[in-house]
């Protein structure tokens, strides 16, 4: 392969060519990655220099190079039964649910695995169906899987997998659905029959209407991973359109909606989130099963410590207190605009408290406005160093934005100022797994179910991304096991 520079100036270019075809965006810390993946392109098609590729991928004859190279930077990791809570929910709460609703319609179940890779998800989906889900009495069901990457769809349709990938297989479902030859399991007919795979682009705009509408279920889980914020924020509202009134979507573990839709009721079902689809006529709430929170007084993080800023007088700490609570349950309703006329007037003022800055900044989150939820957090930690909250939510300010360096140095931050943070630590669990730092990761998730068997007054739900501390605590145990199981 030859050696060659890829300059900043050209990394840029190609980054941003990638990220508006197929969203997945590089960060500058994996410059050299694709400096890699198009070396080996470049050399397949004659080329020696970027700026010549670049005009290949850029023009009308580019469309199959560009897949060639997609096929090269995607990561296609899946396995069946991946995320066993997800799959929980949707045979014993999701599709009684909606069988239910449909039992008079007579119509078939439609279900969409987006970003379905090399199959084992729709194939999961397809055997518990085949296995009829208990004693449920099933219309016709239409099982559609796409992906953006020809050579996962082309394997999808083979259906023969190694061990790895039926790792998570219960036993009676191997044995009945798989005939392993030498060491690899080959997926009945009868199950491979039952879904459709095709290919299809979650960056193309409009959807076609016509077969990408009316879903009952949309499972897109690990895709948007790789996006931007504002790509991810286009595909999910692209999901909720093309969802029928009453339709679910099930998204990956660390891909809450929190700050990325406001669209859709949050439903906590057993150890694990769904997002629905209300009916005509309702609005989108959060359904999340809550544990009682302890008596007594509510802290924050940061109470007690903001010297500077929270000069006030008793009858002022307890009217930004009592605009504080009410901002926090519009936020917790989902409606970060009312919380965020609320704080204005208090905001003006130059002597504007530590808890009322947070609150702005985690609106600004709430609503995308990253830039601004980042500038108001240097403005929190300016004026109060010690302000854990700023570091805190700075952390998930720069986590959402797909910065992981950043958010991981925030994060340490915070615990070097309180040890016992469990967000901070469930947050570095999730950031070091990205990153494939699977031994910090499983250390930090151990962290955060011990420091959680005693939960702290100051234990915020909203903070935690809707997460009860027992959620966190199962969530936290399921992923030591599955980074054991996959390592
Ligand atoms: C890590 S796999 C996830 C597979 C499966 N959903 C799961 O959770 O196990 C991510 C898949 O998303 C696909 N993908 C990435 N960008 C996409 C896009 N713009 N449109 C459709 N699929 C995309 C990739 O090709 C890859 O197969």
């Amino acid at each position: 392969m030859v050696e060659l520079e890829l300059s900043d100036t050209e990394f840029k270019s190609f980054r941003d060519l990638i990220a508006e075809r197929a969203g997945i965006y590089f960060e500058p810390s994996k410059q050299d990655l694709l400096r890699t993946n198009l070396l080996q392109r470049m050399e397949d098609c004659g080329l020696s220099n970027f700026a010549d590729y670049f005009q290949l991928l850029s023009s009308p004859a580019g469309t199959k190079e560009f897949d060639h190279l997609l096929n090269l930077i995607i990561i296609p990791e899946t396995y069946f039964f991946r995320d066993q809570a997800q799959f929980d929910a949707f045979e014993h709460s999701i599709i009684p649910e909606i069988l239910k609703s449909e039992s008079d319609s007579g119509s078939s179940l439609r279900i969409w695995s987006a970003g379905c890779s090399t199959g084992e998800e729709p194939y999961t989906i397809a055997l518990l169906v085949a296995a009829g889900m208990g004693s449920v009495k099933y219309p016709s069901v239409h099982i559609l899987a796409t992906d953006v990457s020809s050579v996962a769809l082309e394997a999808a349709r083979r259906g023969v997998y190694g061990p790895r990938s039926v790792r998570d297989v219960p036993k009676e479902y191997l044995n009945r659905f798989f005939s392993k030859k030498k060491d690899k399991y080959h997926l009945d007919e009868s199950i491979k029959k039952m879904v459709e795979f095709s290919y299809f682009n979650l960056m193309t705009e409009p959807y076609p209407l016509l077969e990408m509408s009316g879903w009952d279920i949309i499972f897109c889980r690990n895709v948007t991973i790789y996006f931007q914020h504002e790509s991810t924020k286009k595909v999910i509202h692209n999901f909720y359109q093309s969802l029928r009134p009453g339709g679910y979507l099930f998204a990956g573990y660390s891909e809450s909606l929190r700050y990325l839709s406001d669209e859709f009721t949050t439903v906590q079902v057993g150890g694990t989130f769904v997002y629905k689809k209300e009916p005509r006529g309702k609005s989108p709430k959060r359904k999340v099963r809550r544990t009682r929170r302890k008596r007594g007084r509510q802290r924050t993080p940061a109470s007690g410590r903001s010297r500077r800023l929270e000069v006030l007088s008793d009858q002022r700490v307890d009217e930004t207190q009592q605009i504080c609570t009410r901002a926090k349950e519009l936020l917790e309703l989902g409606k970060p605009e009312q919380a965020g006329d609320l704080l204005a007037p208090y905001l003006k003022k130059s002597t504007a408290s530590e808890s009322v800055l947070l609150l702005q900044a985690e609106i600004f989150l709430n609503q995308g406005n990253l830039e601004k939820a980042v500038q108001l957090c240097e403005r929190i930690i300016n004026y109060e160093p010690l302000s854990v909250a700023g570091y805190y939510l700075l952390g998930l300010v720069y986590r959402t934005w797909k910065k992981e360096g950043k958010a991981i140095e925030e994060f340490k931050r915070v615990l070097y100022l309180n040890s016992e943070h469990a967000l901070a630590r469930f947050n570095l669990g999730d950031l070091y797994s990205e990153v494939g730092k699977r031994d910090e990761a499983r250390i930090e998730y151990a962290n955060v179910v011990r420091l959680l068997k005693e939960v702290p007054e100051s234990f915020d739900e909203r903070l935690a991304g809707g997460f009860s501390p027992t959620l966190l605590i199962d969530t936290c145990l399921s992923r030591i096991k599955e980074l054991s199981e996959s390592g």
